[in-house]
């Protein structure tokens, strides 16, 4: 078992990787939950194929468990859907000694996160999530959050869980395409900050579309070794390294959000977005143009998106101007500068217009 401790003092927890591991979690949660009631918050999807384990796993351990569930899709990251959930906690009489279990993917993770983060001032939360995406991103770190109308995870909270277990084996279930969105955050790593991974996921590529458990396993390890780094010296993204994580996202969540949602994941979006970066980088001169075709040659090999699905240049730039790191009135963008290594830059809103006006 790969245990990846996410060092933040107080607030310091474990990451577990294992094969199998949620047939046996009284060997991880044991202590954590005696005589805690917990509420299991998970999405109608991953219910029905992982509730019913997984209560039967957490009902020897505590005291009691109850589950709730609402309909699968960033749709549900709402305002509504987390009243519905508070209302679920208040109904299963939970404390401030309970915990909730945010049970499948970033939506859940996201949202019954913030659920916890706010229910009772804060109560403690597991992650256990369930597609690729959650397991190399969405459960570390501690950023919980809900969508609005105006934008992706504009209300939200750092609020760290008291453990995340992944499990690989749920992966077997996972649809293609999103096994694709949770290797657009892979593919992420080895930009940012890590060339030999990167040239690791070029080599295997293979195997990994094929789902070989063993190398997925290693994938997720080092993902979670990765964030557990940058969350550690910038657990709330202020001095700036956190934010190299988000390479690909202010160009995807303005993707996301001109596209209301529907179109793409959000590693789709993602994608489309790293590459708008590396491109937009190529162009600035901070990058060269045979490491720019090296990240796109790696995201087709996923089958993921890297095109501009149309979107006016207008349109995009204005929901980017939204995106939470921006101040002064220009946009900050993560930008490679070669593979392994991003700097954050100020960019221009008429550089960025003519870019994208070009590549339209
Ligand atoms: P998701 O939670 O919508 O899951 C995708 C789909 O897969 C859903 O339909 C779900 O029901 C289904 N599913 C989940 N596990 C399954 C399994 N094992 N077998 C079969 N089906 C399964 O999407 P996601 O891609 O996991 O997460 C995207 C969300 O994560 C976005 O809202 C994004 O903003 C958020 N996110 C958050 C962070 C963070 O740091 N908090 C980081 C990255 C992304
Ligand atoms: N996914 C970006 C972060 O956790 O900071």
């Amino acid at each position: 078992m790969s245990e990846i401790k996410v060092e933040l003092k107080e607030r310091a927890y474990t990451i577990f990787v294992e094969k199998g591991i949620l047939g046996k979690l009284d060997n991880v949660l044991e202590k954590k939950l005696k005589g805690a009631n917990v509420l299991v918050v998970t999405d109608d999807c991953v219910k029905k194929i992982y509730a019913e384990k997984l209560v039967a796993e957490l009902a020897k351990i505590s005291s009691q468990v109850a589950v709730f569930d609402f309909p699968a899709g960033e749709e549900s990251k709402k305002i509504g859907t987390l009243e519905m959930i508070y209302r679920a906690v208040v109904r299963n009489g939970l404390d401030r000694k309970s915990v909730i279990v945010a049970l499948g993917g970033g939506v859940v993770g996201d949202i019954a996160g913030f659920a916890a983060a706010t229910y009772m001032r804060g109560i403690s939360y597991i992650q256990i999530p369930t597609t690729l995406l959650a397991m190399v991103d969405s459960s570390v770190g501690g950023k919980t959050a809900i969508d609005l109308t105006e934008g992706k995870n504009l209300v939200g909270a750092f609020w760290q869980p008291m453990a995340v277990i992944a499990d690989p084996t749920t992966l077997s279930s996972l649809p293609h395409r999103e096994i694709n969105c949770g290797l657009a955050e892979v593919v992420k790593y080895g930009v940012i900050m890590d060339n030999i991974f990167f040239e690791f996921l070029e080599k295997n590529s293979g195997k990994i579309k094929s789902l070989d458990m063993h190398i997925l396993t290693y994938i997720i390890a080092k993902c979670c070794e990765l964030k557990a780094q940058v969350v550690s010296g910038d657990e709330r993204e202020e001095s700036g390294l956190r934010a190299i994580l988000n390479l690909g996202h202010t160009f995807g969540h303005a993707i996301e959000t001109v596209t209301e949602f529907g179109k793409f994941h959000h590693g789709e979006a993602v994608s489309i977005g790293m590459e708008m970066a590396a491109k937009f980088a190529v162009l600035q001169g901070m990058m060269k143009e045979d490491d720019a075709k090296r990240i796109t040659a790696l995201l087709r090999e996923f089958s993921l998106p890297v095109e501009n699905p149309g979107i006016e240049p207008e349109k995009l730039v204005s929901a980017m101007k939204k995106d939470k790191k921006n101040s002064g009135g220009k946009i900050k963008l993560i930008l490679p500068s070669k593979i392994g290594s991003v700097s954050i830059v100020d960019s221009d809103e008429k550089h960025l217009l003519d870019f994208l006006r070009k590549n339209d």
